[in-house]
């Protein structure tokens, strides 16, 4: 799980390559590396750590053309020596890798007694080898042969020395060209090339390219030539910078509103014309995600329930793939707003395997998943950066309430009126995201509370169960913090034993849910083990705050639809917490944006 740039033109390329870097630091960052071809020679600087150490020690260079990498290391711990790139014993070749060699140690292994010395404990070192001994004057040709003998994942960059050519190979970990005048680009994601050009070309897998500042080969597995018509790119460079924000995290908080308008307005045709429903089977439906994107399945299970009655399933993606299938049901809903999931993937291709009709539910146009599934809706949050999912997990969200509403009117269990009406309370939830906005400072300090725990709970029911897990996992993501989400009827079973004075709980009550007088015993419950107990409820509600030591309100909306603001809420206390402890938001340890191994 790691990021690739390239550059070939005439800019000088350690600067293109390091602002690339800077903008897919989100794929991995403990350690950076550049290979650049300074006159006509090969070199490589690279580094432990995060980009700016990288930064601190390259020399000054005129070259014109380069890859480059930033790490999260999968095989080999995350060290100078393991840090991309990787150059050939001769001195003339270098590459960087995404993914992973599952036939590594029998190629290393055989390398080395034909005289390859390795460096690294990486899988990623074979490659450069077998380069070496595939390369017999062209670059792409040589890397073609070179991965007919590698079994496992890849998005590949190669360069040699004295020219001005990138090669690259890609299966199963997203690239992208960045098509320039008299310069072109490689990335593994739009977001490193918006500062230079929106013209984009996806490559598919199992092909392989070759590209110079004037040209652009690209080639099936075959080796027969493909041509394909350039996207573009919609974001703006700016879509992808932090702008005037302290953190891409709170920025991206900052552009839930606009996210869920987006995702809405977006969604239109859907719902006016049932596009993407005609050919899918109403008698019941699988949603299949990871992370949060799996929490916004579980919110999801309840929407499709309520609006249209559809019998619902819920499964992991890394659970779903290698699950028995018995109960098969005609429809796989796929959530993953980078697209590009490993799990999610694979799951999606069993589920066709299976025979069921699939849809995604993603982020990114043109990622992986869109060529893997029958349908596809589109969230429309722009760009995200902070690893921890915000704005992309509410348009999930989102999409979610859309589609079950659609699917609800569509089987006839909601009327005409009562799915515009359902439309325009999630128009309005969308103006309640705000409003929780502008409560911004009364989260902040709410954050005090926590700030020191070494354990937190967060309960809810109903609906609001999965509101909750999201809530600890943003909390633990960012802040370390020991963070556990439970339906609250749950508490009584186990996890009261490990309450007291030192835990606090933060506890969603929605006044007019059916479990709403539950929750308040539950929180009793708790109060009364002497957790200190934050709760969050609707304006107004002065019972909960009777029995919480401090609240934080929401604006009042009905309760299917509370888990948008209280969303928000959780993802201001969490960023909050995180800043009082200085934790690295953005970037948390351990963990990246897109997880594309298994
Ligand atoms: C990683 C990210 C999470 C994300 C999960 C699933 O773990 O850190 O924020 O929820 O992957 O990602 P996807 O792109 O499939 O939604």
């Amino acid at each position: 799980m790691c990021g690739i740039v390239g550059y070939v033109g005439y800019r000088q390329a350690a600067e293109v390559l390091m602002e690339g870097l800077k903008r897919l630091e989100y794929r991995g960052y403990d350690s950076a590396g550049i290979a650049l071809v300074d006159n006509g020679r090969l070199s490589l600087t690279k580094r432990q750590g995060e980009l700016d150490v990288l930064r601190g020690v390259m020399p000054r260079s005129e070259a014109r053309t380069g890859i480059g990498h930033t790490r999260w290391a999968t095989c080999g711990r995350p060290s100078d020596r393991n840090a991309h790139p990787f150059m050939s014993c001769d001195g003339k070749l270098a590459i960087v890798h995404n993914g992973i060699i599952e036939n590594y140690a029998a190629l290393r292994g055989r390398l080395e007694s034909n005289g390859h010395r390795f460096t690294s404990e990486t899988d990623t070192e074979v490659i450069v080898h077998l380069l070496e001994d595939h390369y017999k004057g062209d670059l792409r040709q040589a890397l073609a042969d070179s991965i007919k003998e590698i079994e496992g994942t890849y998005a590949i960059a190669a360069i040699r020395d004295g020219g001005q050519e990138i090669a690259a190979a890609r299966k199963e970990n997203p690239m992208v060209i960045g098509l320039g005048v008299k310069e072109n680009f490689l990335a593994s994601d739009v977001t490193a090339l918006l500062s230079y050009t929106n013209k984009v070309l996806y490559i598919m897998d199992g092909e392989t390219l070759s590209i110079t500042p004037s040209e652009v080969k690209v080639f099936n597995a075959e080796g027969v030539p493909v041509e394909r018509e350039p996207a573009v790119v919609t974001w703006s460079a700016e879509d992808a910078q932090k702008g005037g924000f302290e953190h891409f995290m709170l920025k991206e908080i900052f552009e839930g509103p606009n996210a869920m308008h987006n995702t809405l307005l977006g969604a239109l045709d859907m719902i006016e014309n049932g596009e993407v429903l005609p050919r899918i089977d109403f008698r019941s439906v699988k949603l299949v995600a990871c992370g949060s994107s799996f929490h916004a399945a579980m919110v999801g299970k309840y929407v499709m329930e309520e609006f249209a009655s559809l019998p619902t399933t819920l499964e992991l993606a890394s659970e779903y793939r290698y699950s028995p299938g018995a109960r098969e049901t005609p429809l796989v809903i796929l959530i993953t707003q980078s697209g590009e999931t490993a799990d999610t993937l694979a799951a999606a291709r069993e589920a066709r395997r299976r025979g069921c009709r699939t849809l995604a539910v993603t982020n990114v146009v043109g990622s992986t998943i869109t060529r893997e599934v029958d349908e596809v809706l589109y969230t429309k949050a722009g760009p995200e950066i902070g690893v921890a999912a915000t704005k992309t997990f509410l348009a999930q969200m989102l999409a979610m309430y859309l589609l079950a509403i659609r699917i609800g009117y569509a089987k006839g269990n909601l009327s005409h009126d009562s799915m515009r009406s359902a439309l325009s309370s999630l128009r309005q939830s969308s103006n309640m995201v705000q409003s929780v906005l502008n409560r911004m400072h009364e989260i902040e300090e709410a954050s005090k509370m926590i700030d020191s725990a070494e354990h937190c709970f967060f309960i809810g029911r109903n609906i609001n169960y999965p509101t909750m897990l999201e809530g600890a996992l943003k909390l633990k993501e960012i802040s370390y913090i020991h963070a556990e989400g439970f339906a609250a009827g749950e508490l009584k079973h186990g996890p009261l034993a490990l309450l007291d004075s030192t835990t606090p709980v933060i506890a969603t009550a929605i006044k007019g849910d059916p479990t709403y007088e539950k929750m308040l015993a539950n929180v009793s419950e708790v109060a009364a083990r002497d957790s200190p107990v934050l709760g969050i409820g609707l304006e107004g509600d002065t019972e909960l705050a009777r029995l919480c030591e401090r609240v934080i309100y929401v604006p009042k909306v009905k309760p299917v639809y509370s888990p948008i603001p209280v969303t928000v809420a959780l993802q201001i206390l969490a960023y909050h917490v995180a800043k009082r402890r200085n934790c690295s938001i953005d970037k948390p340890k351990n963990l990246a944006k897109s997880v594309t191994v298994e």
